[in-house]
């Protein structure tokens, strides 16, 4: 594999602009349009990936469904993290041989993260013979072309060659929210962790260059948006590659510096690489949520060694009360995983009281689930499931008191919330620190930063009334 980042050119991006245009041409000549659904898996890159995958449709004539029945074209965007995704991928695709013999024309495509591994590609090619179409995210820049292949021959096409990766610039794009924006600042990860699938999946270490950015956000900007989270499995790294001077901490202080009422926030940082540099930019700048998301995975040193993390717990707990320190109102989330191979009770327990010093606002817990090709899927894992099983329930019971307590002691406090929406009778709103507040109030908030003092509260969620 070459080792190198490749801009996809203006020209390229031309041609496949063209293509689109002929699609939409195609469609337009039997008078009718096209109805396309896009399902989506796995994080918040995919969400991003998607949105340029829907704004590649609306520009190829397409009309965006929510269902795939009737579809006459589905993408599903998937994500390889954890078995588990996978085979939830695997049965809603093994499924979509019924919708299609409802609907002949239907052309499937399946894509992201699963489509980077070559045992999944070849899988797909034998047994999923409905599926017309699977390209690897290195090749989601060429999706017009794969899609008028597939509809001119009617033969099905696989797109998965291995790549360091690449940046497209201007791909359309349709996005899911006319509030919150995902912006992604680069692409890859060069750690590999040795439990984790990503690196092999979506390539090497790659940043945007700072004036792109800048430009897409302030274009977001004036279309009114208001929570724009920046981007990257380890945004950290940014700029690294570029050689231009700007690290991810003066790109923030950039945005930031941008005119506007607007929250920004990012995800995800690695412990090894976060500065007090970036928690000073965060606490300096008013616009830069004070909250944080720094995944431990593990409170016991061995294992984060095993784990190929490069810090101990005693460096993360100093990176927390540097953090703290400048910003005591600092909202932390991490991710954490039970049962690496080889974890012991004593050392899961570390976990634990690594859990109860932070006190995290949240934490996402998962399960090791081994992923082919990883270092960690090849280490003895001689712990039954229903012993890891137990550790991920007395995790989640240690967390959810935490929590628990801390949106208690919100209870009282006003605070300023970006309201976002409604899910039945009550307007759903953030705080600053991300957390979710249901209020009382009509639908002319939505949009709004307003004041609400928060009155009642429950592990996952807080209650508030507007002042
Ligand atoms: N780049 C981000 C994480 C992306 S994956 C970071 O490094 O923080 C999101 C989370 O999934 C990881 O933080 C980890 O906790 C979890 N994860 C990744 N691979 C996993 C695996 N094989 N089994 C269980 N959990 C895993
Ligand atoms: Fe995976 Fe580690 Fe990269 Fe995160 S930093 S995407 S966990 S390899
Ligand atoms: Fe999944 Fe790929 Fe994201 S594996 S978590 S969709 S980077």
């Amino acid at each position: 594999m070459e080792n190198r980042t490749v801009v996809i050119s203006p020209e390229q991006l031309a041609a496949q602009a063209a293509v689109c245009e002929n699609i939409k041409a195609y469609w337009a000549a039997q008078n009718r349009t096209p109805r396309a659904f896009v399902d989506t898996y796995g994080c918040q890159q995919n969400e991003a990936d998607s949105e340029r995958i829907r704004g590649m449709l609306v520009s190829c004539g397409y009309e965006i469904v929510d269902t795939e029945e009737g579809a006459d074209c589905i993408v599903i965007n998937t994500c390889a993290i954890r078995e588990h995704a996978e085979t939830r991928v695997f049965g809603n695709v093994g499924a979509l041989v019924h919708t299609k013999n409802r609907h002949p024309g239907q052309k499937i495509f399946l894509c992201g993260c699963m489509a980077g591994q070559p045992h999944v590609v070849e899988r797909i090619k034998k047994s999923y013979h409905h599926v017309d179409g699977v390209f690897n995210p290195h090749q989601l820049w060429r999706f017009p072309e794969l899609l008028q292949y597939v509809l001119k021959t009617n033969k099905r096409i696989f797109a998965a060659e291995d790549s360091a990766g690449n940046i497209a610039e201007g791909i359309p794009v349709v996005r899911s929210n006319n509030l919150k924006a995902w912006v992604s600042i680069m692409y890859g990860c060069n750690n590999f962790c040795s439990y984790c699938i990503v690196p092999y999946v979506r390539g090497r270490e790659r940043s945007r260059k700072p004036e792109e950015i800048l430009e897409e956000v302030r274009e977001l900007v004036a279309a009114g948006y208001k929570d724009i989270t920046l981007l990257g499995q380890n945004v950290n790294s940014y700029g690294k590659d570029l050689d231009c001077g700007v690290d991810f901490a003066d790109l923030m202080a950039d945005i930031a510096s941008l005119p506007g009422q607007f929250w920004l926030r990012f995800m995800t940082s690695h412990p090894k690489d976060a500065s007090k540099k970036l928690f000073d930019t965060i606490a300096k700048y008013p616009k830069i949520c004070n909250q944080f998301h720094l995944p431990f995975q593990s409170g016991n040193d061995r294992v984060l060694k095993a784990m190929n993390r490069h810090y101990d717990s005693a460096q993360y707990l100093s990176l927390v009360e540097y953090g703290r320190s400048v910003m005591p109102d600092l909202v932390l989330t991490s991710d954490v995983i039970v049962g690496f191979p080889g974890e012991t009770e004593e050392e899961f327990e570390d976990t634990i009281k690594l859990i109860e010093k932070v006190r995290y606002d949240a934490l996402f817990t998962f399960i090791f689930s081994p992923r082919q090709g990883t270092p960690a899927a090849k280490m003895d894992d001689p712990t039954p499931k229903e012993e890891k099983n137990r550790r991920f329930d007395r995790l989640c019971e240690v967390q959810n008191r935490i929590s628990q307590e801390i949106h208690s002691a919100y209870i009282g406090k006003t605070m300023c919330v970006l309201v976002d929406g409604r899910e039945e009778d009550s307007l759903t709103a953030r705080t600053e620190g991300g957390r979710l507040v249901r209020i009382a109030g009509d639908d002319g908030l939505i949009g709004q930063f307003i004041d609400v003092r928060i009155t009642d509260c429950t592990t996952w969620s807080l209650v508030g009334e507007t002042e």
